[in-house]
């Protein structure tokens, strides 16, 4: 049966470790210069409605070193532009090639595809989760901490796409969740409702304080996400007491990190001095996603 990732509820707590320990090990195969190509012959398919750095280098890397193809469409340069439903797309790309990487807005638009697909659709980032970022960010958690059980985990501004994924991920793994969001911009009710009915340790609350004192993971994303630019200005009053900055980070675990998905706007939602400073480990973060999408590629296509 083909698997697909449209949220981290889409994996048992068993396979994500399985695939976090197997990203840790393409980490070291890649640091070795190893070769490693077991996906010869296989191509992934990749259809972006929104920008990308990381989340399309790393896919389009990672297969490439993994000895597969990738093919980057953009919607627009698609049929599914002139109308082309998506049930046909998903048909006729489960011909062509072995799996879809899609971003795009409405989490619905890749219930679809994956509805009518014969092989697996991997979210690479919708308005309302953003699975494979968090994933990623749980290797970085467990490289820094050796675990992720028994973690405070902060979340610090928007409840948008990526704080969803954490809460995906605080109903699979053990780990405290503590949420602080502006009233108006809590995440998915539906997930809280969960969380609360499944007595997970998912707190939400409005007060950056409370969520960041003794956490040992300090996480935060941009005010305005993709598709939410209209309401920049807006949001940046809203959002102005949310920012991390040095004097919120006294405030967690002496040995905090603090973990930003990029891209970051220094000065909003995180200062320079902590996004480039000694607790920021947004860069190896970064670097992750290509090992996780590598691990995921190698689980759903091998
Ligand atoms: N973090 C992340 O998904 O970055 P991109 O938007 O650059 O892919
Ligand atoms: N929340 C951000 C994440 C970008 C990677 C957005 O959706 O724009």
């Amino acid at each position: 049966m083909k698997r697909d990732l449209l949220t981290i509820l889409d994996l048992t707590k068993e396979e994500i470790n399985h695939l976090l320990t197997r990203a840790r090990e393409l980490k070291q195969i890649h640091h070795q210069g190893s070769n490693h190509r077991p996906l010869e012959g296989k191509t992934l398919a990749m259809i972006f409605d929104k920008p990308s750095t990381r989340t399309r280098v790393s896919f389009e890397a990672g297969m490439a070193q993994l000895g597969g193809a990738t093919i980057y469409l953009e919607r627009g340069q698609t049929q599914l532009a002139r109308a082309e439903p998506l049930a046909d797309t998903a048909r006729v790309l489960s011909r062509y090639v072995d799996a879809v990487v899609v971003r795009t807005f409405a989490q619905e638009m890749l219930e679809e595809l994956a509805h009518h697909a014969a092989i697996p659709i991997i979210n690479g980032l919708t308005d309302t989760h953003h699975p494979c970022q968090v994933l990623s960010d749980l290797l970085t958690v467990r490289e820094r901490f050796g675990n992720t059980d028994g973690l405070k985990v902060a979340w610090v501004g928007d409840g948008n796409n990526v704080a969803n994924s954490w809460i995906t991920a605080a109903l699979r793994l053990d780990f405290e969740l503590f949420l602080a969001c502006p009233q108006g911009y809590e995440p998915d009710r539906g997930l809280m409702a969960q969380a609360a009915r499944e007595n997970r340790p998912v707190h939400l609350g409005e007060d950056p304080e409370w969520a960041v004192s003794g956490a040992q993971v300090v996480n935060t994303d941009v005010w305005a996400s993709m598709g939410q630019e209209g309401e920049a200005e807006a949001r940046k009053q809203v959002f102005r007491p949310y920012q991390v900055n040095a004097a919120l980070m006294h405030k967690a675990a002496p040995d905090a990190i603090v973990l930003h998905c990029l891209p970051a706007h220094r000065g909003e939602e995180i200062t320079g001095e902590v996004l480039d400073g000694p607790q920021s480990a947004a860069w190896d973060q970064a670097e992750n996603r290509l090992h996780f999408q590598k691990a995921l590629l190698e689980w759903l296509l091998e």
